[in-house]
This record gives C-alpha cells, structure tokens and sequence, in this order.
C-alpha cells in the first residue's frame, strides 16, 4: 500500500510513515527535513509532545487495540 501508513501501538505511540506532512492547529507545517516516519504521542505524558517520547512506559499507559476492536468515530455535525 503506497501513501500514508499510521499504526496504532499498543500501549504506545502511533507511528506514522510515508508520505505525511504534519502541520499545527493554524496548517503550518512542522517542517522535518529528511524524516520519513514519526511517532506520536497518544498517552498525553511525552516532554516532546506531539511526538513520543518513551515516557508512556513509565506512566503505565495501557491502550491495547486490534484491527477488529476500531470503532469509526461519527463525524461531528457541522456547526
Ligand atoms: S505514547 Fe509514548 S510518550 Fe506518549
């Protein structure tokens, strides 16, 4: 599969691979020369947010999913 690649580690980051941008909350772009894969953070206690840090080892983070268990969120109505 070609494009973006994003997994969802248990008890973990995501990591994301490919060919991605990774902008702020306004568009702009975080600019990551050479990079071609991150992870980030989901557990909320990285130093280095939005990126992991290791730091949901200590935290104890605990966030086990499978392909099977993912639940689409529903879009939000428009405002
Ligand atoms: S997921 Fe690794 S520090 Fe949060």
């Amino acid at each position: 599969m070609a494009g973006t690649k994003l997994t969802v580690n248990n008890n973990g980051s995501i990591r994301v691979e490919g060919d991605f941008e990774l902008c702020d909350q306004d568009g702009d772009v975080v600019p990551m020369p050479g990079v071609a894969r991150v992870s980030l953070c989901r557990c909320g206690h990285s130093a280095n947010k939005p990126f992991c840090d290791g730091a949901h080892k200590g935290a104890g983070f605990s966030s086990v999913i499978t392909a099977a268990t993912v639940n689409a969120p529903r879009p939000k109505p428009a405002s």
